[in-house]
């Protein structure tokens, strides 16, 4: 059985590489799971994932991949060259099928992003995307990614109860960040929830960033966030 320690992946989204570097050190006892996002890929690519995966540790490299087939497939195939756990591209049918497609072993499991956990529907309103609620769309969006091969999504606390319920997705990994101690901690995410309310909703893992690697103890955070699974 998965131990609750296990299913949170510790954002490194600190702006320095040293700073990610020292907050590894410090959680590296209690955590197994490290994201590298944008952030941090720019400035150091995969050095960093690298030494994470020395540590025998897990990585999700959060690209959020978007653009043509061919270079996705392209794309993918490099990335897989590394030992990466969890990758995301955009939910898009066509995205996700070139992402399965061009890696070049299922040990990289290809997570397609429904909608970023600081959207509501008034955002979707304005990226043009159709009626229907988040629950429904996210739901949709899952479906077609999975029926495109992916093995999992990233979506909000919110929706991972309404996914988690239709058989047919039973078996595939549910990312879900938006994850907060309380609601009004949210920042710039939308569709928030406790950590214990979205393991309960079906996630198997929970991204958490600022909270933990912005926090002055940041070992301290991780056990408030690991009691709070517990309840
Ligand atoms: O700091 P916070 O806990 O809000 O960080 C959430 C992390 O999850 C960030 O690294 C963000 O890029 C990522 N993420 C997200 N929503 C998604 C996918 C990824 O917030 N749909």
């Amino acid at each position: 059985m998965i131990q609750p320690n296990e299913k949170i992946i510790v954002a490194l989204d600190a702006s320095s590489v040293l700073q990610n570097r020292v907050l590894i050190s410090q959680l590296e006892n209690k955590i197994s799971f490290f994201k590298i996002g944008l952030r941090i890929f720019i400035i150091n690519g995969f050095k960093l994932i690298d030494e994470i995966k020395e540590k025998r540790k897990k990585v999700f490299l959060d690209l959020k991949l978007y653009d043509i087939k061919s270079t996705i497939q392209e794309t993918v195939a490099k990335i897989s060259e590394h030992q990466i756990d969890f990758l995301t591209v955009n939910g898009d049918p066509s995205i996700v099928e070139a992402a399965v497609n061009g890696r070049k072993n299922k040990n990289i499991k290809i997570l397609a992003v429904t909608f970023l956990t600081n959207q509501n529907r008034n955002d979707l309103n304005l990226s043009l995307i159709k009626e229907g609620s988040m629950n429904e769309l996210v739901a949709e969006r899952a479906n077609n990614a999975f029926m495109a091969g992916a093995d999992g999504i990233v979506c909000s606390p919110l929706e991972a109860s309404f996914i988690r319920r239709q058989k047919k997705f039973n078996k595939k990994i549910i990312v879900t960040p938006g994850i907060r101690l309380k609601k009004t901690d949210s920042e710039d995410q939308k569709r928030i929830s406790t950590p214990s309310e979205a393991i309960k909703s079906g996630a198997n893992y929970i991204v958490i960033g600022r909270p933990i690697w912005q926090s002055k103890d940041p070992k301290l955070a991780v056990d408030n966030f690991l009691s709070n699974m517990s309840q």
